[in-house]
């Protein structure tokens, strides 16, 4: 399919049909930007408000001015939708820069920041969301900041590395031995008939699916506790589980080559994933500006 996508830059906005970066760009050599990963089912953006809000709460707190309301962004995700005739299940990738400017530590003055926007296709894992996936466990060696989401990803481009080459999913990291959350996704056990998570504090991501994980266990009147738990208690969980944009709500059998409990996907697991098809697949979530 033909790829359009925006790059919104000097206060212009165009549709491009292969997207060129600058030379001199800060989020190419600083990694001095943030980004979201929008999901897209059947052409239509879930979640987009909750990672609007995200993406200015990050560029807030790194002090990038990104030029445009939440408003004219919005518009602007539609419009790309609109223009490669997305009628798919799919994801945006959405990346804002300080700018481009020569290269120095400091701040440019008068640089707009640079946007980009660009659509792809993505089939969901329905085989994973069915069986569930291994993962491996791994020292979170991260920043303090872990709630922007920031494009210096080194750690997490890591610690996923390491679990490829282990036929893994996923990493789960921990910061001495407590569970904080997993190279690109939130993580969760099941103890009990309870759920378990890192609190959102500034040691996690807060994940748009995350806060949908929450409304699912308060509507099934399922106790969801925000209260981090060791590495150990992985191993003795009912069931464990991973969410992202891009994952969805994905049962965990196996970690560190340990199987966890029967070593199939738990009912609770099960429970969020309905709940969740029904939240992004069934119920209509057209958004018109
Ligand atoms: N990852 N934690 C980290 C470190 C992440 O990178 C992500 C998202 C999440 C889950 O956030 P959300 O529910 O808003 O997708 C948690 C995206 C998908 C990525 O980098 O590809």
């Amino acid at each position: 399919m033909a790829v359009y996508p925006i790059v919104l830059a000097q206060q212009n906005f165009t549709h491009q049909d292969s997207l060129h970066y600058p030379f001199e760009e800060r989020g190419l050599q600083f990694g001095d930007g943030i980004y979201e990963v929008i999901r897209i089912y059947k052409g239509n953006y879930y979640l987009l408000k909750e990672h609007m809000d995200r993406l200015f709460r990050s560029a807030e707190a790194i002090k990038i001015d990104l030029n445009v309301t939440k408003e004219e962004l919005t518009r602007l995700l539609l419009k790309l939708l609109e223009k490669n005739k997305m009628t798919s299940d799919g994801k945006v990738y959405l990346q804002a820069t300080r700018g481009s400017a020569p290269r120095d530590h400091v701040f440019p003055i008068d640089t707009p920041a640079n946007l980009y926007a660009y659509v792809q296709d993505l089939p969901r894992h329905s085989e994973k969301l069915k069986h569930g996936v291994c993962t491996i466990t791994r020292p979170d060696v991260r920043w303090e900041n872990c709630y922007i989401k920031s494009l210096n990803l080194l750690p997490n481009v890591l610690a996923k590395q390491e679990a490829k080459e282990q036929n893994c999913y996923e990493a789960i990291l921990h910061r001495d031995e407590l569970v904080t959350e997993c190279s690109s996704s939130n993580i969760y056990i099941v103890k009990d008939g309870a759920i378990y998570t890192h609190p959102a504090t500034n040691r996690i991501l807060h994940g748009c699916v995350r806060i949908r994980v929450e409304k699912f266990a308060n509507d099934l009147s399922i106790p969801f506790h925000e209260q981090a738990f060791y590495k150990e208690e992985l191993f003795q969980a009912d069931e464990v589980f991973l969410s992202s944009s891009t994952s969805e709500i994905m049962p965990v059998i196996q970690v560190d080559n340990e199987q966890i409990h029967d070593g199939k996907p738990g009912v609770i697991t099960r429970k969020l994933q309905e709940a969740y098809e029904q939240d992004a697949l069934i119920t209509e979530n057209k958004i018109t500006l």
